[in-house]
């Protein structure tokens, strides 16, 4: 069982964050590439190496902290290439379960984009087939197998780096993500015993709402098979930082590529915290601009659930966000050693034990758990930290207590 202690990394400032500007994929030569870039406003502290890479940024659309860089540049393929010869930067095996679904689908493709991939295992209870074949059309180096219903799940799982999953059941509107609870925990329990039992060294990040709960589960599971290690469990956060990142740049009238919002706490209402303090580029906010964006921000699912008017909750944006967090880890495990994104983790930051923060990603998982942006919050944001505390803790408590009562009630 590898369950050592995560680090928690107390002498790293914001500023002095150096995550590198891309994955130096030779963006030239290459007939794709896919890259996380690093705002501009971090990298005037990360030195030449990202200094070097400004260039190739500024061609290309960003859309945030780490934004997603795509170039499909067909022009640059030599003209006789098959899809056969294309070969994948690295060969990191990625299965996606619930792929079927209004996140799955757009995720998947964007992980086909990765150039850090060799096979894309696809599962869903749902026939998975048709999105397998539909997506093994773009030339893109990957390998898409399909793998629908229970039985096909364990050897969907095997050899895999990394598993994402998305799968349960969405809000409606007038739901809390708390609401999802009854149905997702089963799932999410029955999939994470599947990843326990045949890859238990991938790194696992959980969508499945409620993330406050479901990432306490699936640390309860994999407890209980005796392969917990919490540096590979993740809840995934990313859209939190995705939206609040937008929302500062829209309202502060600053360029999308340059801002970066942290996100901690949980997923879910206040449990959501965006320090609008630890901005960059420094930004000052109104006492009222503080309030609407970090209510905006908190709220910002629930927007998308409404707007949907009973069609779902947010799939395409989370797909990006998603797919960002899958090519953050990837980078790690390729040996980038400046990869950082926030997500929600075991953590020793608070009395909590898990929480989302901000964290750096290396080849075992959570590297470090940055705590310096806790430190000098305002009046505001201290508060708004007392206060998601206690409900953090009762979803914290809620997903511990299920796993352990089905393992009662499964030894009676
Ligand atoms: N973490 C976040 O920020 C975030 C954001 C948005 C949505 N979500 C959550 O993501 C989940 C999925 O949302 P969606 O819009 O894609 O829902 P969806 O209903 O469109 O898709 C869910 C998919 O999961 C599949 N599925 C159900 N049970 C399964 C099982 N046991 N094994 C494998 N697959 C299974 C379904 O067949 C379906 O294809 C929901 O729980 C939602 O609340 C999380």
């Amino acid at each position: 069982m590898a369950s050592a202690a995560v680090t928690t990394l107390s002498t790293v400032s914001v500023s002095s964050y150096s995550p590198k500007a891309g994955l130096g994929l030779g963006a030239k030569s290459k007939p794709f590439s896919l890259s996380f870039k690093t705002p501009k406003s971090l990298k005037a502290f990360s030195g030449l190496k990202a200094a070097a890479s400004v260039d190739l940024e500024s061609e290309t659309s960003f859309f945030g902290t780490t934004a997603l860089k795509a170039s499909f540049a067909p022009k640059l393929q030599p003209r006789n290439m098959s899809t056969n010869q294309l070969q994948p930067q690295a060969s990191f095996k990625v299965a996606v379960l619930g792929a079927a679904g209004g996140i799955g689908q757009p995720l998947s493709l964007l992980i086909k984009m990765s150039p850090l991939i060799s096979a894309l295992h696809l599962y869903d209870i749902a026939d998975v087939k048709g999105v397998a074949a539909d997506l093994s059309h773009c030339n893109t180096p990957s390998h898409v197998l399909d793998f629908t219903g229970q039985d096909q799940l364990a050897n969907c799982l095997k050899g895999v780096d990394v598993v994402v999953i998305p799968a349960g059941v969405p809000r409606k509107p007038g739901m809390t993500r708390d609401d999802l609870f009854n149905v997702n925990a089963n799932i999410v329990k029955t999939l994470v015993e599947a990843v326990a039992d045949n890859a238990p060294d991938a790194f696992i990040h959980i969508i499945s709402n409620p993330v406050n709960s479901t990432v306490p589960i699936a640390a309860e599971v994999l407890k209980q098979k005796g392969v917990y290690d919490p540096k590979k469990l993740f809840g995934v956060t990313t859209l939190d930082v995705v939206r609040a990142n937008t929302f500062v740049a829209q309202k502060k009238n600053l360029k999308l590529i340059d801002v970066d919002v942290p996100v901690i706490g949980g997923h879910a209402g206040i449990t959501i915290l965006p320090l609008l303090s630890k901005t960059r580029p420094l930004v000052t906010f109104t006492d009222e601009e503080v309030k609407e964006l970090t209510v905006r921000i908190q709220n910002a699912g629930t927007e998308v659930v409404e707007a949907k008017a009973g069609a779902g909750s947010a799939t395409l944006s989370m797909a990006y966000a998603a797919a960002r967090f899958v090519e953050s880890s990837l980078r790690a495990l390729d040996g980038d050693g400046d990869v950082y994104e926030c997500s929600f983790v075991q953590s020793e930051l608070t009395e909590l034990p898990f929480f989302a923060s901000r964290v750096k990603l290396g080849k075992k998982g959570v590297e470090a758990v940055i705590s310096s942006e806790l430190q000098g919050l305002t009046e505001y944001e201290s508060k708004a930290l007392e206060a998601l505390k206690a409900e953090l803790k009762a979803s914290i408590e809620k997903g511990v207590t299920f796993v352990k009562k089905k393992a009662a009630a499964a030894a009676n």
